[in-house]
């Protein structure tokens, strides 16, 4: 019996990514991907898939109760990867409407609609901003209370609860990964990387907030792919897995880590007015997912930053297409760029 996956936001950046890589190493499944084609969303992410014969693309919101089950009902589904979100921070600092519309309203839309259809597995990606923020020392660990700080965290953790609350209650088969920040090929440049590459390389002010001393840990997109196949075939039921590499940078040192690498001046810098409620570090402990599941990460940074530099530098019309229109709007206002291009946030 041939294996069929929905997978929700498979136009945005991780999502398409996982459907660039069920391509690779999943040939013979069948794979929906339902997308409501928002500012992130951007089906030339699959460009190259379209025209695989067990590929079909159904734009629906997943927090539409009706469109959701005609999907279920059009495709025989065995598993739902969640990908689908409202992502960025920033933006639910400015407005969170629609971070609970899909990322809680959608996330039990899906789960009801799952368990109406015999959906066997549901798969929530979930991210280790739900933790909170740590000081300088230690680390996430799946059994650590969750103390959200923004609405996107606040949002996604949410729906982690919905997911767990379906198994106790329904013992719907549900698993929950939690990851550190991503990068890689697709991600939307209003993101911190993408951001600091596409102004680096035309030449304009790198905005970084506050003193640049807030931690994050930056995994390779292709291992939480990786990660997530595999808690999706073999993690337990009910059960979360932090995914994480331990790669951990000041802002301020990757910026400057970016800028050397493109052979760029420092002085490009510009320190801006902070995110409010900044959590200040991010760090996750995989222990549990290496010794349960045997996932570890591949891609060391040194080489996935130059891979990433590589992919943006090359796809010079893909950045000029997804930062058109809307995305100029956005960035202007955010950054409170003047008519000379200074930001003065
Ligand atoms: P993204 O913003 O690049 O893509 C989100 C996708 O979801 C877009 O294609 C968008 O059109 C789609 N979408 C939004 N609302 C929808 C709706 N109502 N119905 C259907 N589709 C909808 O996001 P991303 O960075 O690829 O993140 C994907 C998932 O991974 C999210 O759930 C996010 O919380 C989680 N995550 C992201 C990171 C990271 O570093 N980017 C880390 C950990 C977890
Ligand atoms: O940890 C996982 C999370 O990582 C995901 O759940 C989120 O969807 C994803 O957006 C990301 O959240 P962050 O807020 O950590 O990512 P962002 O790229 O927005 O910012 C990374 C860091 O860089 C953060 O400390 C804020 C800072 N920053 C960001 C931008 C956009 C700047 O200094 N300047 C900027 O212009």
């Amino acid at each position: 019996m041939t294996t069929t996956i929905l997978v929700t936001g498979g136009c945005g950046f991780i999502g398409s990514n996982f459907i660039h890589h069920l391509h690779a190493v999943r040939n013979s499944w069948k794979v929906v991907c339902v997308d409501a084609l928002t500012y992130a969303g951007n089906l030339g992410n699959l460009d190259e898939i379209r025209s695989w014969e067990n590929f079909t693309f159904e734009r629906a919101s997943i927090a539409d109760r009706g469109a959701m089950d005609e999907v279920f009902s059009a495709h025989k589904i065995d598993y739902v990867v969640n990908f689908a979100a409202e992502t960025h921070v920033d933006r639910s600092i400015e407005d969170a409407t629609n971070f609970i519309l899909t990322n809680v309203g959608g996330t039990q839309v899906l789960l009801d609609s799952e368990r109406a259809h015999g959906v066997k597995r549901h798969l929530q990606v979930g991210t280790d901003e739900v933790y909170g923020s740590l000081g300088v020392a230690g680390f996430f660990v799946e059994t650590m209370s969750l103390h959200p700080n923004s609405p996107y965290a606040a949002s996604k953790a949410s729906a982690d609860l919905l997911c767990l609350a379906a198994h106790h209650t329904h013992a719907q088969d549900v698993v929950i990964t939690r990851c550190s920040n991503n990068y890689g090929p697709y991600q939307f440049p209003e993101k911190m990387i993408p951001l600091m590459l596409r102004n680096a390389l035309s030449d304009k002010q790198l905005p970084v907030y506050g003193d640049g001393m807030n931690v994050r840990d930056w995994l390779y997109v292709e291992d939480h792919l990786k990660a997530i196949l595999l808690v999706l075939e073999k993690g337990r039921a009910g059960e979360v897995y932090n995914v994480g590499g331990h790669n951990e940078w000041h802002n301020i040192d990757l910026v400057k880590h970016i800028l050397n690498e493109l052979g760029k001046p420092e002085s490009l810098i510009k320190f801006v007015e902070d995110r409010k409620g900044h959590d200040l570090r991010y760090a996750i402990d995989p222990e549990k997912i290496a010794s349960e599941l045997g996932w570890k990460p591949e891609t060391m940074f040194p080489e996935g930053i130059k891979k990433t530099i590589k992919w943006y530098s090359d796809n010079q019309k893909w950045l000029d297409d997804v930062t058109s229109g809307d995305y100029l709007e956005y960035y202007n206002k955010m950054y409170k760029v003047d008519s000379d291009g200074t930001v003065t946030r």
